[in-house]
């Protein structure tokens, strides 16, 4: 494989990433002592460029500091429909499926590529273009959000590489894409 999309979020139990109003809040606090990065700064060393959702860039863009200095980070969104893509890069956002995306951030030699935001993770699967998940289960129930999966067009077969328990009840998963059929 000359290219791999990766896939790291936090989900609540009933799989929402974010409150319906993007709220993050409960996935720091108490049950979440610092110190424990739960494997993050080890999955980014190996990543070349982030790709998110306008959604996920917006929530990101309030927090104190900008989390992601020295990688390459790339906004998906329809607000620049017609300019090339190189140029659409440099200004705010790309509009382009995820099959176009990843031929030319390929040719420029990105090798691993970080998807992030519900949206852009599900357009991602539904074109086979995940590779592999980690997910990692938060033990609360949100009762509704913003959800992490949504519908398909065929099922996504998984191979589950390994599940890991930490002491405050945090679950992650790993999972590497079997096929789409
Ligand atoms: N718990 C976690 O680990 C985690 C991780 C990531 C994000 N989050 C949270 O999830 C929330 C955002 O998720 P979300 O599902 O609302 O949305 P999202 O995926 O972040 O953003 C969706 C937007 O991205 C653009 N987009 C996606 N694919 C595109 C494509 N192929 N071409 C052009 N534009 C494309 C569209 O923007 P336009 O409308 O501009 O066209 C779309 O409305 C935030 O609250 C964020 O904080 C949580």
């Amino acid at each position: 494989m000359t290219m791999k999309c990766s896939v790291f979020v936090a989900t609540s139990l009933d799989g929402f990433i974010a409150r319906k109003d993007g709220g993050l809040d409960w996935l720091s606090g108490d049950h979440a002592p610092g110190g424990e990065d739960y494997g993050y700064r080890e999955f980014m060393a190996t990543v070349d460029t982030l790709v998110m959702g306008r959604n996920t860039y917006e929530q990101v863009s309030t927090f104190n500091e900008w989390p992601y200095d020295g990688k390459q980070v790339i906004v998906l969104s329809h607000a620049f429909p017609n300019a090339p893509l190189q140029l659409r890069e440099l200004t705010e956002g790309i509009a382009c499926p995820p099959q176009e995306l990843l031929d030319y951030l390929a040719a420029r030699g990105d090798k691993h590529l970080y998807i992030d935001g519900g949206k852009t993770i599900q357009g991602f699967l539904r074109a086979g273009l995940i590779h592999e998940m980690t997910i990692t289960r938060i033990p609360i129930l949100l009762g509704g959000g913003i959800p992490l999966f949504g519908a398909l067009d065929q099922d996504v077969r998984m191979l589950h590489l390994y599940t890991r328990a930490y002491e405050n009840g945090f679950v992650q998963s790993r999972y590497q894409l079997m096929g789409v059929a």
